[in-house]
C-alpha cells in the first residue's frame, strides 16, 4: 500500500527526492531526519511566502535545507548543526550542485552561535534537541524579519507533550508551546504535520 505522504510527492513532485542512497545512508545510522509530510508542508509554505534568506537551527545532513532551496531558487539558507561530520555528508550527497552552493553550514552548538549571528532572517526553522528550545526562544525574535516566520519542528513530540510522567520530558516543548501562544509580538498557530509544528508570523 501507498503512503499517503509519499502519494503526495508523488502527485505533487516539487522537486526530486535527492539520491535514494542519502535518506539511506541516514536510515542506517538511524538518523533522526525530518518527515515526509512536514518537508512536503514546509515546501507549499515556502513557495507561499518566498523566504529570502532562512536560518535552519538542527540542519542534520541538511535533508530539509535541500528540499527547501530546490523549490525556492531565489533564497539563501544557513544551517546549524554541532556534528561537523554532517557537512561533510551534505557536499558529498549535493555533489557541488547550484542548490550546494547557496548553502552555508555553521559548525556549533546554537546556544552559542545563535546569540552571536548578526544578520536578520526571514525564516527561522528550530529543529534542535528539545531540551534547547526555551532557551533559543529568548533570542529569537531578534533574529526574524517584521513579518517573517519562526517555524518550530516536534512540537507535539509524539504525543508526549501530553503526557506527564512518561520517560520522555516534555516540559522543554511545553514550555516552547506557552512562550510561542504569549508573545505578543507574534501570530501563533500550531498544526498538526508531523510531529507538530508551531508557525509564528512576526507582527
Ligand atoms: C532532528 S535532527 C535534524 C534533522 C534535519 N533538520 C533534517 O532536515 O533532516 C536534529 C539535529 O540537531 C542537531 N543538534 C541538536 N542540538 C543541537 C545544538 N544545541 N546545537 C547544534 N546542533 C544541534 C543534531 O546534531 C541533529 O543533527
Amino acid at each position: 500500500m501507498i503512503h499517503s505522504s509519499e502519494f503526495t510527492f508523488k502527485m505533487t513532485g516539487f522537486c526530486q527526492r535527492p539520491q535514494d542512497d542519502w535518506y539511506s545512508y541516514a536510515l542506517n545510522l538511524n538518523y533522526p531526519v525530518i518527515e515526509e509530510s512536514t518537508l512536503q508542508f514546509l515546501e507549499t509554505w515556502g513557495l507561499l511566502t518566498r523566504p529570502k534568506r532562512i536560518l535552519e537551527l538542527g540542519c542534520g545532513f541538511g535533508l530539509m535545507s535541500y528540499r527547501l532551496l530546490s523549490v525556492l531558487p531565489e533564497s539563501t539558507l544557513t544551517g546549524i548543526d554541532y556534528n561537523g561530520k554532517n557537512e561533510e555528508v551534505f557536499k558529498k550527497f549535493t555533489n557541488k550542485s547550484e542548490v550546494g552552493k547557496r548553502f552555508t553550514f555553521l559548525t556549533g552548538n546554537v546556544t552559542e552561535l545563535l546569540p552571536a549571528l548578526n544578520q536578520t532572517y526571514d525564516w527561522i526553522i528550530v529543529d534542535v534537541d528539545k531540551k534547547y528550545y526555551p532557551e533559543l526562544f529568548l533570542h529569537l525574535p531578534e533574529k526574524l524579519n517584521t513579518g517573517g516566520y519562526l517555524i518550530a519542528d516536534n512540537v507535539l513530540w509524539k504525543g508526549w507533550v501530553t503526557r506527564p510522567g512518561e520517560k520522555k520530558n516534555p516540559e522543554p516543548i511545553r514550555k516552547w508551546n506557552e512562550l510561542a501562544f504569549s508573545h505578543d509580538g507574534f501570530e501563533t498557530i500550531l498544526l498538526p504535520v508531523g510531529d507538530g509544528l508551531t508557525i509564528m508570523r512576526k507582527k
